[in-house]
């Protein structure tokens, strides 16, 4: 005798079908996860934040505030070496034996240049040093974008000659001072002191320091890394942390590589704001990642100042997280936003008041190519 189909047979089926995609559905992805992750390469030392820069009027506290201990000094090899161990007779040792961890940095004192060039008997004409006993293991250019900052520039002497001959570096300081009046232009300033360096030497690290900061640790060496490197990561301005892990202003260093690499700064930026945004961006977008010092070694002061007329917020920059990230340019170090003939660039080397004044800036007018 036949079997009298049950009712909802097929519907058992079905069930049963059902049941069995959904454990094999569960056991695949459990798969793919658990080979996933430990098939992950590790990633780079610091991988580029995802996130864009978050807008500026709302900064969200990227750590919670350190406590106001006193720095301890750290072990210096906690810093990042991109030498091998065993350098060539003949090269300085890395990390510099020279070194003394925290400094004391403060700006109630004024500076007098003279004193400043006897101190450092060892700097040359156009701010030049290179330690005598040894090879230094970089040649840096530090280039300043410069207006009406006197009195800043003369602390950076002071306090900057000593900590970079600490450092062993074969250094020499690029004032960069726009002339005229109009809109500051920290980027392009950046830019020309750039190309001005390399004219006069061999460079192959550049930092790009502003002219009110001031590290409080010589281990926070003023070179270049295997990544791009931000060196000013803990500002007494802002709590002496970051105000977001986007961040790249204050005080940063490329070697010639990586400042080719993304072109050069933007020529664009007009005023106060955004040009360090998208210098951040102009890295990550050709793949690179940003090295920092601890929030430690990072620590720097700056010198309080009210904000120069004609530096005002630039009202175009780009405040929103939207920001666009940057097409690369054709042309070399990109093309100007806009007209750029008014803007002619003093350079001048400086070499802490040995002879004439460092920022006489007499040596050489450069009148930057329009584009
Ligand atoms: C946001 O603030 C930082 C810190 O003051 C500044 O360096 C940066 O240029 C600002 N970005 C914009 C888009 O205004």
């Amino acid at each position: 005798m036949k079997e009298p189909a049950l009712p909802g047979t097929s519907l058992q089926r079905a069930c049963r079908l059902l049941v069995a995609f959904c454990a094999l559905h569960l056991s695949a992805t459990l798969l793919y996860y658990l080979v996933g992750s430990s098939l992950t390469p590790p990633r780079s030392p610091e991988p580029p934040p995802r996130r864009p820069p978050p807008a500026n009027l709302s900064l969200p506290p990227s750590r919670p505030p350190p406590s106001a201990a006193r720095p301890r000094p750290r072990p210096v090899s906690a810093q990042p070496n991109t030498r091998p161990d065993s350098a060539p007779p003949g090269l300085c040792p890395d990390p510099s034996p020279l070194l003394v961890g925290p400094l004391r940095v403060e700006f109630s004192q004024p500076v007098n240049l003279e004193e400043v060039a006897s101190t450092n008997p060892e700097v040359r004409e156009g701010g030049r040093f290179a330690p005598k006993d040894c090879k230094a293991l970089q040649k840096v250019a530090i280039i300043i974008p410069f207006r009406n900052r006197e009195e800043h520039l003369k602390y950076w002497l002071y306090y900057m000659h000593p900590i970079l001959q600490r450092q062993q570096l074969d250094y020499g300081v690029y004032v960069i001072n726009q002339d005229g009046d109009e809109e500051f232009n920290r980027a392009k300033l950046l830019n020309v002191g750039f190309m001005e360096a390399l004219k006069e030497y061999d460079y192959e690290c550049f930092v790009f320091s502003d002219v009110d900061l001031i590290p409080m640790d010589d281990r926070n060496t003023y070179k270049c890394y295997s990544q791009p490197r931000h060196l000013s990561v803990s500002m007494d301005k802002f709590g002496f942390r970051l105000p977001y892990n986007q961040y790249f202003g204050g005080v940063s260093a490329l070697s010639k590589e990586q400042f080719t690499k993304i072109n050069g700064f933007p020529n664009n930026y007009w005023g106060w704001g955004g040009e360090d945004d998208d210098i951040y961006n102009r890295l990550v977008f050709k793949g690179m990642g940003i090295s920092r010092p601890d929030a430690v070694i990072g620590k720097c002061r700056m010198i309080r100042h009210s904000r120069d007329r004609k530096n005002e917020p630039n009202p175009e920059r780009c405040v929103s997280r939207a920001c666009p990230v940057p097409t690369p340019c054709k042309a070399p170090l990109c093309k100007p936003g806009r007209t750029v003939n008014k803007l002619r660039a003093i350079v001048s080397s400086t070499a802490g008041g040995r002879s004439s004044p460092p920022f006489s800036c007499t040596e050489s007018v450069v009148t930057l190519p329009v584009g």
